[in-house]
């Protein structure tokens, strides 16, 4: 039931903080501040994640990948099913297939499975719907518990699945002794306080909403982003083509002067995401370039970076997070946006021309 919201999107955006911290129970124990890793996996046995997904739920794998990599020390690849199944990948014994889905049965990724167990590997699945084929033939089901998706668009079953694996990359960091029992905590504390930050993050909806005519006129939306910002990044461009039919790109801002710069004119929508980290300030120097070239830069960030906007940008201004649940705490905003500028140019957001909500043929 949509209850008091307009469309089943804008319901969902608002039901992460709950479906975070249903994600996470299944992850952490709130006595001990313990992760725990569902199915056994031992991680001290794994020599790489190959995680395979389509869509949003590929974004999520990505995600994941700075984090195992960064916290666990953990070889981590993320290809689109669809690729994968089919380029013939060359896999080692050590690998654990990892399916990311939140139905759990689009083909693509279930033919990645199919294929992973089929060379002996061992496999995972973060899954949505626990009844599924994936959640079935996956050897180890880790759940997230968003709760029903109805909105084509996902939003919280992507906030659920990076729920889990920032959970499994901590739990993954203690097998691997890359942590100590007093960081696993820290950390820990760290990550049961993203529902609450995710609750304040959905706060920029007026803000978000003031810029949705503006946007709802443009051709194209260029999102840029680094670290883990990067694939929100594309994710906010697909939460946007998706659901407003706008041309929309994302981007590592490093490779701005690549190629995308020469996109920006007088007036190109330009969408930075960036919290104050240790990539801040690069970003925005990068930013600076764009400003040069007329872009009007929209900047999503927390209340330190907004006093360090470049000149002229208009800023969204999130909470202030650690760098470990920022991709969370972030996530909101750009779902926001993409649906404030769907309904104002009058779509149907829940359901987007041309899509359906699980791909079941490849
Ligand atoms: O059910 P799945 O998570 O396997 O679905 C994967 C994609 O089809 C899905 O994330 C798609 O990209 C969404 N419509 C994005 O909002």
């Amino acid at each position: 039931e949509k209850g008091n919201y307009r469309h089943f999107m804008e319901k969902e955006i608002h039901d992460q903080p709950e479906a975070c911290q249903h994600t996470l129970s299944a992850y952490v124990d709130p006595v001990t501040d313990h992760t725990h890793t569902p199915g056994g996996v031992d991680f001290a046995k794994v020599d790489r994640l190959q995680i395979v997904a389509c869509g949003t739920a590929g974004y999520a794998g990505q995600i994941g990948r700075y984090l195992f990599e960064r916290l666990a020390k953990l070889p981590t690849d993320v290809e689109a099913a669809s690729e994968f199944r089919y380029r013939e990948p060359a896999v080692t014994p050590g690998t654990l297939g990892v399916a990311i889905s939140q139905s759990g049965e689009t083909a693509d990724t279930l033919a990645a499975l199919r294929w992973c167990k089929a060379q002996g590997l061992k496999t995972a699945a973060v899954v949505n719907v626990h009844e599924s084929t994936m959640a079935r033939e996956a050897d180890v089901l880790w759940p997230t518990h968003a709760g029903p998706e109805i909105g084509v668009a996902s939003t919280k079953a992507f906030t659920s699945q990076v729920s889990a694996l920032t959970a499994l990359a901590i739990s993954a960091a203690v097998a691997r002794g890359c942590i100590d029992a007093a960081e696993e905590r820290r950390l820990t504390k760290i990550l049961m306080e993203a529902p609450r930050l995710i609750a304040d993050s959905i706060q920029v909806e007026e803000a978000v909403r003031a810029l949705a005519p503006e946007l709802a006129a443009a051709r194209d939306v260029l999102y840029f982003g680094r670290g883990a910002m990067f694939p929100l990044a594309l994710e906010a461009a697909l939460k946007l083509k998706e659901i407003s039919y706008i041309h929309a790109e994302g981007y590592a801002a490093g490779e701005l002067k690549h190629g995308p710069i020469a996109l920006i004119d007088q007036g190109t929508p330009v969408i930075v995401i960036a919290p104050t980290d240790h990539l801040f300030e690069k970003t925005i120097s990068n930013m600076s370039e764009v400003a040069a070239r007329g872009g009007k830069i929209i900047l999503i960030t927390d209340e330190a970076g907004a006093r360090n906007a470049p000149k002229g940008a208009r800023t969204i201004v999130a909470p202030t997070a650690d760098p470990l649940i920022a991709p969370l705490v972030f996530a909101a905003p750009i779902q926001l946006l993409a649906y404030h500028v769907a309904v104002q140019k009058g779509a149907d957001v829940d359901q987007p021309r041309n899509l359906a909500k699980s791909v079941t043929v490849e």
